[in-house]
């Protein structure tokens, strides 16, 4: 297994140029089984997760050329093949994204029941009542979800909480069903946003993406689209910490501010210079960072997915922070590896205290979800001496080149094959 290696000390000065959103491409991926041609995405990010859905989407029967620019075919002919394995489905939850579009275009759909992982059990109920609620037959066999409907019809669905993958899943399973979806308590990530943009695109009539409630007509078909995926406001969240940490002046190139409100806001509060520029965000620390108190919510709230990080940065502020984990029921599996790095942390449940400044000094420390790992590699950035963080594969699920794009800004980094 590759590890990262990370001289501290230094500041990030320079410009990084933000890959397209994870969180975005996948279940715009996984739409491309809904139209019978071939779609083309822009500003695909190369990423493992990414990997996995081409070749999901090649095991369902489709084909999917190129890297950045892919043209994707859908499953059709004899290469038809229902069903998205257990090895591929226990290594990317997000593959249950296409069991909608499946559903929707070929009257029925097997996958693997995703089963937990590092963060939570992160269950799939919601994604089933919706498709129950539309019409669909739903049997769990062997680990596996067998969902049967000739032709589903809208439906009425009240999520019982704003699933990100559930949501998507919903809206592309209505965008062909017979009849009016309304999705209410819907999630309203700009992802969610760029899917139904999308869908749109392919003829779909989707009202509502950005809000709690979506509404979704349904039509008879839809047609292959080129599309441009959004940039992702996690990676460049991930890189405005690394930036402020190391007192830097960083400009994420292609960054949309208009998605990353609420992380902005925290760093301007932590004392941080950020600036809205033409070509994107730059962001500039300096003097001594303030504590942040951080609560985890759904869109537009604080992301999840950017805790870790300003964790890692709390511990460089000057004073107490607390930081609450809300949407994960085990999202702080780096404490204890910061804290082997010096980090004063206490958790009590989902809440975290973190008192700083404190020195850190590195250390080979663990990766254990793609989040967790990027804190342990800005730690690194920051702590004297050479911190190795291991398993790196949890990053190269989430970050394109990471170690590149860091030392093309100053930082002393490299990745050491296995
Ligand atoms: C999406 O995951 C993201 N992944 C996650 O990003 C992100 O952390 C998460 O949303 C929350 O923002 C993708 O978009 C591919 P959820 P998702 O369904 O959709 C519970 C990253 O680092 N829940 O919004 O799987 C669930 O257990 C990844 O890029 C149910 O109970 O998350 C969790 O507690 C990590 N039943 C909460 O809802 C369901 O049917 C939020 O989960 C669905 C979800």
């Amino acid at each position: 297994m590759d590890k990262i290696v990370v001289e501290g000390g230094g500041r990030l000065v320079g410009s990084i140029s933000i890959s397209g959103a994870k969180n975005a491409a996948l279940p715009i991926l996984a739409a491309s089984i809904l139209p019978s041609g071939p779609s083309t995405f822009k500003n695909v990010p190369q990423l493992q997760d990414v990997a996995t859905m081409a070749k999901l989407l090649r095991r369902l029967g489709g084909e999917v050329d190129g890297k950045k620019t892919m043209v994707v075919h859908p499953p059709h002919g004899r290469k038809l093949k229902l069903e998205a394995p257990y090895e591929l489905v226990k290594t990317m939850r997000a593959s249950v994204l296409v069991l909608g579009p499946l559903v929707a275009r070929f009257g029925k759909a097997r996958v693997s029941q995703p089963g937990g992982c590092a963060i939570g059990t992160r269950p799939i109920d919601q994604h089933l009542r919706g498709l129950e609620a539309m019409g669909a037959k739903i049997h769990l066999d062997h680990g596996y979800v067998d969902v049967e409907c000739k032709r589903l019809r809208g439906a009425t669905i009240v999520l019982d909480m704003p699933t990100v993958t559930g949501c998507e899943n919903l809206m592309m399973a209505a965008a062909l069903a017979k009849g009016r979806t309304v999705i209410e308590n819907a999630a309203r990530e700009p992802e969610v946003e760029d899917l139904a943009l999308l869908l749109n695109k392919m003829g779909a009539r989707v009202q509502g993406a950005g809000t709690a409630i979506i509404t979704i007509d349904g039509v008879d078909e839809l047609q292959p689209v080129e599309h441009t995926i959004i940039a992702d406001r996690i990676e460049a969240g991930t890189f405005a910490v690394a930036a402020a940490v190391t007192r830097g002046d960083v400009l994420l190139e292609g960054a949309q501010a208009e998605h990353m409100d609420a992380m902005l806001a925290k760093l301007r509060g932590a004392g941080v210079t950020v600036t809205v520029e033409r070509g994107g965000v730059r962001v500039r620390g300096g003097g001594d960072l303030r504590p942040v108190d951080i609560t985890t919510q759904p869109h537009p709230g604080f992301p999840t997915d950017m805790q870790a990080q300003f964790m890692m940065m709390a511990t460089q502020a000057r004073g107490e922070s607390m930081i609450k984990e809300t949407i994960f029921e085990n999202r702080f599996m780096h404490v204890p590896e910061l804290a082997r790095m010096g980090a004063d942390i206490h958790t009590d449940g989902r809440v975290a205290v973190i008192r700083g400044p404190r020195k850190l000094t590195g250390a080979p420390v663990m990766a254990t979800d793609l989040r967790a790992s990027a804190s342990l590699v800005i730690a690194g950035l920051v702590a004297s001496g050479k911190t190795e963080v291991l398993r790196v594969y949890h990053l190269d699920r989430g970050y394109e080149a990471i170690e590149k794009k860091l030392r093309g800004v100053g930082a002393k980094i490299k990745r050491v094959k296995a």
